[in-house]
């Protein structure tokens, strides 16, 4: 078996998943959604300090399956360092005591391999990557030949949804609050621009913040001046109609960029992957948009979007299988992706 370990940013998960079949024995994963939502985003020395305190948790739960394992595969970039540290010590505690090999792996290919848990993976294969950290149209015609087709000039997509969560005091992650509110929106008057209505394959969202920002004011002073008071608060059906209208010029941007690409691409595999894209409109939207263009679209399992040591389990093997493995001096951490060009 691999044993896996990620805690790139909020999430401390580890995984055991087995060689020779793919299947995965054992995964749990301890969430900060709750220590984090009071500040309206990820607060690093927080996340640190609770990874600390669950991946030896967790750890004390796969004791009994030691013996069977071959190698440790670890996350090691891209992601806030601290957190990626607290992972890679472990998985360097681990290696020494138990005298097994280690496996750096980049998160974001950990991702691309959600896709394949428990089965062999699909090459070639284009992917959009959107979570809270990136948003990407990836093209891996292997396993390790991936190239960036478009990334974004600001903020990414899930970050966008966590911005906006925070502005109108909703919580963290930002996501699937703002997709549940958006879902019970019955006006729908508001609309927000599109970003980047250019030819460019590149992606924004910094623009379309700031117009929900605008709104939100327009929305308060509005309601102040009617019921001459002075709340922050905006009306529910306010705040509905805000999210519904938010989600669809991101999602549209999205498919809209989406589109440019899928075009003129041959490849036939096209992959949706990343904490974001637990979104159930974003995922029609797609799965419409790529049958026009005859694309195969695959999606991770739900549970297996967002941050999880299963997928590091998964991508492991593959490094596991062809020899390569991270020496222990050199395993070392970054914030940012160093292998995509
Ligand atoms: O992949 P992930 O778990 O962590 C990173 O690698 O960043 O992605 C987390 C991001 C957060 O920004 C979260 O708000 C977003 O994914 N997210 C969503 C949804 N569920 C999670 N964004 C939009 N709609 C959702 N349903
Ligand atoms: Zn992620």
């Amino acid at each position: 078996m691999i044993l896996s370990i990620e805690s790139s940013c909020d999430d401390s998960s580890i995984a055991l998943t087995r060689i020779n079949d793919k299947k995965i024995i054992f995964h749990q994963k301890i969430s900060q959604d709750k220590e984090h939502s009071i500040y309206g985003g990820v607060v690093p020395e927080i996340a640190a300090r609770l990874h600390a305190i669950s991946l030896p948790k967790i750890l004390e739960n796969i004791k009994p399956y030691f013996k069977n394992i071959k190698a440790i595969a670890i996350t090691n970039e891209p992601g806030l360092s601290v957190s990626l540290i607290e992972g890679v010590m472990m998985a360097k505690a681990l290696s020494i005591s138990l005298e097994l090999p280690l496996i750096a792996i980049n998160h974001l290919k950990g991702h691309i391999y959600s896709l394949f848990l428990e089965q062999e993976a699909i090459f070639p294969l284009s992917i959009l990557l959107l979570s809270g950290g990136h948003s990407l149209i990836l093209e891996a015609k292997k396993h390790n030949e991936i190239k960036i087709i478009a990334k974004t000039l600001d903020d990414s997509f899930g970050e966008s949804f966590d911005k906006v969560a925070k502005m109108l005091s909703l919580g963290y992650p930002g996501g699937p609050i703002v997709e549940h509110y958006a879902s019970l929106a019955k006006n729908k008057n508001i609309s927000f621009p599109i970003p980047l209505l250019n030819k460019n394959l590149a992606f924004s969202f910094s623009g379309l913040k700031n117009a929900v920002r605008l709104e939100i004011e327009k929305q308060k002073s509005t309601q102040n001046k009617a019921l001459d008071s002075n709340s922050n608060q905006i009306l529910e059906s306010k705040l509905n109609e805000i999210c519904y209208a938010f989600q669809k010029a991101a999602i549209t941007h999205i498919t809209q960029k989406t589109k440019l690409y899928l075009q003129d691409s041959t490849i036939k595999h096209f992959g949706v992957v990343g904490g974001a894209s637990a979104n159930k409109t974003l995922r029609n939207e797609l799965n419409n948009l790529a049958l026009k263009f005859d694309k195969e679209t695959l999606f991770a399992p739900l549970e297996f979007c967002s941050d999880n040591a299963a997928m590091i389990g998964r991508c492991g093997i593959e490094y596991y299988k062809a020899g390569i493995f991270t020496k222990l001096d050199s395993l070392d951490i970054s914030p940012h992706s160093r292998i995509f060009t």
